[in-house]
């Protein structure tokens, strides 16, 4: 079933953005690879004024491309890389630490190897594993990575992103008590697989960009907060607005910003 005609889910209220544009999905910044100095403003589409995120596809990075940009890894970087036993996450995440340090060092002026993270206090506990940071520098951002797919964030605002791979439909079941109780109804009641996945992926997505931007990530129960699974690219919540960003068939993403 496409999205719209024909579909049998009932809508549920959801508060109207109130940024008096109208709802956009976010088109990312595609970045060409690590090396080069990635561009910093084309591609932001008219719902992205206040966030730029930029994207790159994990497949096109090559072995040479990565060796070069190992040596910018802190220590810790360096030993969560080699703590994945499956490749394909840790390219993943070793692209997505270099894109960020990439990008992040272009936007505040730094060299991706002077860059220091840094973590803010959770909201949840107090402890210090709370959304990332640069040290000494006044930027928000997150990142987000998953085998085939990087995305990082920058906004003035304090800012989560997220970005899944589609699950088999097959999986779908297992996977679907995370959820939010009326989110899990809408995806049941998808008439077709290809549109449960979708709905599942939207709303997962919408969920973890929101939370890793409050900072608490799954700390919080992701069954709490109703996101909504149809194909309304922007909505608010506590003063949150979560929006749909445009990635390749197959994945879906979503980004949140609170104003500081
Ligand atoms: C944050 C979290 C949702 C990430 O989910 P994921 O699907 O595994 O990974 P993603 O690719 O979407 O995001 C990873 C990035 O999120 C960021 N991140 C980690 N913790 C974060 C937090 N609390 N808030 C915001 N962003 C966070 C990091 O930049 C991380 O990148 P890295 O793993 O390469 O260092 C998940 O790891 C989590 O919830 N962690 C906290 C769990 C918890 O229970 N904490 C205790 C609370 S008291």
């Amino acid at each position: 079933m496409g999205q719209g005609g024909g579909m049998t889910v009932a809508a549920r209220a959801i508060t109207p953005s109130t940024t008096g544009t109208h709802p956009e999905i976010i088109e990312p910044i595609r970045l060409g690879g690590l090396l080069d100095l990635p561009p910093l403003a084309d591609g932001a589409g008219p719902g992205g004024r206040d966030v730029r995120i930029w994207s790159l596809d994990t497949t096109t990075v090559g072995t040479t491309e990565l060796d070069e940009a190992r040596p910018w890894f802190d220590p810790e970087e360096q030993e969560q890389a080699s703590s994945y036993v499956r490749a394909e996450l840790r390219q993943a995440y070793e692209v997505a630490h270099a894109a960020a340090r990439r990008v992040i060092g272009a936007v505040t002026d730094q060299d991706p190897a002077a860059i220091t993270w840094g973590r803010h206090d959770c909201p949840g506990c107090g402890e210090p594993h709370g959304r990332p940071r640069v040290e000494g520098a006044d930027v928000e951002f997150s990142l987000a990575h998953t085998p085939g797919l990087v995305l990082v964030a920058v906004s003035e605002h304090q800012v989560g992103v997220d970005v899944e791979r589609y699950p088999d439909p097959a999986d779908l079941p297992g996977l679907l008590g995370i959820l939010h109780a009326d989110e899990v109804a809408e995806v049941e009641q998808a008439e077709e697989p290809e549109d449960a996945v979708r709905r599942f992926t939207r709303a997962w997505t919408r969920t973890e960009a929101y939370l890793k931007g409050v900072g608490i990530g799954l700390g919080r129960d992701p069954q709490t907060d109703y996101l909504g699974t149809a194909a309304i690219p922007e909505r608010e919540i506590e003063g949150w607005l979560v929006r749909d960003v445009r990635v390749p068939d197959g994945f879906g993403a979503a980004v949140a910003t609170h104003p500081r």
